[in-house]
């Protein structure tokens, strides 16, 4: 688990042209997911391309003390005999989902309307973000959630007895929240309902759709309307899983940073609504060329060549962030070096991720030299040109991934080095990070300075 043992810190310098191929790890959404669902169905589920980080294995052995067996059989294969929709065991011991919100919040779904009881704990990081989000909406389908104050873990959710079915219309933009629903809606009878005002990742509707749950989505005046029948017998699936797109960002961004550089990302998963990043980075001028494109494990995927070349500072539209809202640190890192300003709103949901993002990467570029503007729901970057980095500063990562990976990006272009606090974390999403980066020519050295 993250955010135990003592920090490592780490520092990037100055690096010389990237070059190479990245091959990025499993995307960790649909990693998540396909443990969950193999769960829930009689048989066994096939995955190839699992992602192998902290927050997906905590998610398998959680699968695990529900009662499935979740067996590997190779680097990224993995095979899971689940127990049907219903038909989990109680946990004999709490569940640690150590860093990840979306491991704790789509189990609770999953569990939700069963009659069991179980209760979860996470680190330091998850166990300051908010579950009301997702036990709001479960308590409706009769299950109850008893946590610390402000809907925090360790929490115990005691699952419905006798579920009902429910309509649900999302406050927030947020996939965890709609998967929940969702999840907990397999096993109440009659049609559970989700609406979202704006697209969240679909990779849960993809998913149940391909073991066979009926599941239908309409776009209707009040937003995206999911309709799932419940109590369906899944059928075991060979799930292939496509690269990350979020893990993509950072050769890809890291690309962008360093003068001179040419990378190829392959086979990158680029389902709409994940792939807003690359989108807004051919809006400021990156050089970005899409090949092979076609589709894996039921998601469209291609090969990213990237080609270093001046940025331009542009609007992000806000109606965009949902299918970007991971890489924002990372695109606030490479909005230094722009010309101009970069202006992203409409990210409050940032302020509650593994850290405050907004915070944390303000507190973080203006310790690097570089002038911003913050708000609640909103950050302006003044970017300044490539080389303009000033850098030499030691940066908090506060037990977030993309925190850690994104300075440590920066710190590749600046003038000086910038060192992060702590590269734990980073093994929750994408633990060869440190040796792909290298590989392709990233200068780091453990310590400071
Ligand atoms: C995720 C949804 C997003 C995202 C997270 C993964 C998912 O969170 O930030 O990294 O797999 O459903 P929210 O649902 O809180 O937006």
């Amino acid at each position: 688990m993250s955010g135990t043992g003592t920090p490592r810190p780490l520092t990037a310098r100055k690096s010389p042209p990237l070059k190479g191929a990245a091959a990025v790890p499993g995307d960790k959404s649909i990693s998540h997911r396909a443990l969950i669902l193999g769960a829930l169905t009689i048989g066994r589920t096939e995955v190839r391309g699992l992602l192998e980080g902290e927050d997906v294995l905590g998610t398998g052995r959680a699968m695990q003390a529900f009662g499935a067996q979740v067996e590997r059989h190779g680097p990224g294969e993995w095979s899971i005999e689940g127990v049907g929709v219903g038909g989990f065991a109680e946990p004999a011991d709490v569940i640690d989902c150590g860093n990840a919100g979306t491991g704790v919040r789509l189990i609770m779904g999953a569990m939700a309307t069963t009659p069991i009881t179980a209760t979860f704990t996470g680190d330091a990081s998850l166990r300051k973000r908010p579950m009301g989000r997702v036990t709001d909406p479960l308590a409706l389908f009769g299950a109850q959630a008893f946590g610390r104050s402000g809907g925090r873990l360790p929490m115990t959710i005691v699952g419905a007895e006798n579920p009902v079915p429910v309509r649900y219309v999302s406050p927030v933009p947020s996939a965890q929240v709609k998967s929940a629903v969702l999840l907990a809606g397999l096993n109440a009878p009659g049609q559970t309902v989700l609406i979202e005002a704006e697209a969240t990742r679909d990779h849960s509707e993809r998913m149940l759709a391909g073991f066979g749950a009926e599941i239908v989505t309409e776009v209707t005046d009040e937003g995206r309307m999911i309709t799932l029948t419940g109590q369906p017998e899944l059928k075991p699936q060979k799930i292939d899983v496509p690269r990350d797109p979020s893990s993509a960002a950072f050769p890809v961004c890291a690309a962008l940073l360093v003068e001179g550089s040419q990378v190829l990302v392959p086979n990158i998963g680029l389902n709409p609504t994940r792939a807003g990043l690359f989108t807004t980075l051919v809006d400021m001028g990156a050089d970005i060329t899409f090949e092979n494109a076609r589709s894996e494990g039921g998601e469209p995927a291609a090969d990213l060549r990237v080609r270093f070349g001046p940025l331009k500072g542009i609007d992000v539209p806000p109606e965009r962030a949902a299918s970007m809202i991971d890489e924002y640190p990372i695109l606030a890192a490479l909005a230094a070096t722009a010309e101009g300003n970069t202006v992203m709103r409409g990210i409050k949901e940032l302020r509650v991720k593994e850290s405050d993002r907004i915070d944390a990467m303000a507190r973080g570029l203006e310790a690097c030299g570089v002038s911003l503007e913050e708000g609640e729901d909103y950050l302006i970057i003044h970017g300044r040109g490539p080389g303009s980095v000033a850098g030499g500063a030691t940066v908090a990562t506060h037990l977030d991934h993309r925190i850690a990976m994104s300075f440590l990006c920066l710190g590749m272009a600046s003038l000086k080095p910038i060192t992060i606090d702590d590269l734990g974390a980073i093994a929750t999403s994408f633990p060869d990070f440190v040796p792909l980066m290298e590989g392709l020519g990233a200068v780091f050295h453990a310590g400071n300075g």
